[in-house]
């Protein structure tokens, strides 16, 4: 199994929520993923999830993705277990993914609930409305929040049956994403830590490689 985090996709040109090149117009993700900041300046919010659409739209798969698309071919039970949005994975040929934090690329409408696939860079009206009157937000899972259940309940289960745990790319600071490490730990997997820096986890996994995941995961996964 593996669990992945924004340093995944950092090497295709999106910048990570945290550390250099993370900030966009000087705030934190804490201050524009949440329901309340929606609720403050839903212009603001979409803005900031435009401007990563335009990001994500020009920018390609590396080759970190593309070796776990390769992990999944030959281990039939792999899991992949995504915090990204930004639908790189799928476009590097991942197929079985559980995306903890939703998709950038869909929307939900705060009215009916209506869920659909939406893949516009740009809105004429701002913030963006559905047919029924209602505002749409982007169908994430934003800092208070509940994960979709059953993604959670499948994770859950995946971690407990792994027997190693590749993570990669994440801060591990965000909850309840970064607790499927001690769970994996607790249920006897093998850790193996992909990162460019020092995490809280580095010095209690198996194995923590510093560097680059579209370097180290095609070493680790020719
Ligand atoms: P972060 O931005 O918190 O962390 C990115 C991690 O990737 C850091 O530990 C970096 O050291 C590492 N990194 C950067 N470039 C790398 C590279 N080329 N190779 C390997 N590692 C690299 O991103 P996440 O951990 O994904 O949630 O953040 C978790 C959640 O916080 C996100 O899903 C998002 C955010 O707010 C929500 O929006 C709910």
């Amino acid at each position: 199994m593996a669990l992945t985090g924004a340093g995944i996709s950092a090497e295709s040109g999106i910048p990570t929520f945290r550390g250099a090149g993370g900030m966009w117009k000087r705030l934190r993700p804490e201050d524009l993923a949440t329901p309340e900041a929606f609720t403050r300046d839903p212009k603001l919010v979409w803005e900031w999830y435009l401007w990563r659409r335009g990001l994500i739209a020009r920018a390609e798969p590396n080759p970190g993705h593309y070796a776990l698309a390769r992990l999944e071919q030959r281990a039939p039970r792999f899991h992949l277990v995504t915090q990204n949005v930004d639908g790189l994975h799928e476009r590097a040929g991942s197929r079985k993914i559980l995306k903890l934090h939703g998709d950038i690329w869909e929307v939900r409408c705060t009215g009916c609930g209506l869920e659909r696939r939406d893949e516009r860079l740009a809105f004429d009206e701002m913030p963006p409305r559905c047919a029924c009157g209602g505002l749409l937000r982007p169908a994430v899972v934003w800092f208070g929040e509940m994960l979709p259940a059953d993604v959670w309940q499948r994770a859950e289960r995946a971690v407990a049956e792994t027997e190693l745990l590749l993570v990669v790319g994440t801060s591990a600071v965000v909850y309840p994403a970064a607790g499927l490490v001690p769970l994996a730990r607790r249920s006897g997997a093998r850790i193996i830590e992909v990162n460019l820096d020092e995490t809280p986890y580095s010095a209690s996994v198996d194995c923590s490689l510093r560097g680059k995941a579209g370097e180290l995961l095609p070493k680790l996964i020719p």
